[in-house]
């Protein structure tokens, strides 16, 4: 089947099964590896990319549901509007934090919090770890994932954003 679908604010014309995973075409069709393959089985999080702002698995979300749908990715979550200002703001927390061990969780890690915040505009520090449990990180990085989002969290409350 042929689908043109919306990835980062660009149109990609593919080539693909209806049952292919979204993840498979963005790393196997489109070479955009910063999704990782974790689990498979949408148990991990490691897949996390944005589908129409709401945190999805794209190693279980077939690219026949996508239809007219917007996925945004690691790769440019911090240049495509709306998401811009909570991706940048996440990766240089992510930055100064120091989050990453081996990284591998990391683009996962990331999407999920920009959906978090996103779809949470009062989210409150005690919010946090309970959102980000279904991402998990085999190198234990969780307390500094949560010092990171809540550093952006107190920005916007200083801001009253
Ligand atoms: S690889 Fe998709 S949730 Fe684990
Ligand atoms: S940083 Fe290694 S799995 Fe999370």
């Amino acid at each position: 089947m042929k689908y043109n679908l919306n990835i980062n604010n660009q149109q990609h014309s593919i080539e693909a099964d209806a049952d292919m995973p979204v993840l498979w075409v963005l790393r196997d069709l489109l070479a955009m590896t910063g999704t990782k393959f974790g689990c498979g089985k949408g148990l991990c999080g490691a897949c996390t990319v944005l589908f129409n702002g709401q945190a999805i698995r794209s190693c279980s979300f077939p690219v026949s549901a996508v239809g007219d749908g917007e996925i945004v990715t690691i790769e440019s979550v911090d240049v495509s509007e709306p998401y811009a200002e909570n991706g940048r703001k996440l990766k240089a927390a992510w930055s100064e934090h120091n989050v990453p061990q081996c990284g591998y969780c990391q683009s996962g890690q990331i999407m999920s919090a920009v959906s978090l915040l996103e779809n949470n505009p009062k989210l409150k520090k005690q919010d946090i770890k309970n959102a980000m449990t279904g991402n998990i990180c085999r190198c234990g990085t969780y307390p500094r994932i949560c010092k990171a989002i809540e550093s952006v969290i107190e920005i916007k409350e200083e801001r009253n954003d």
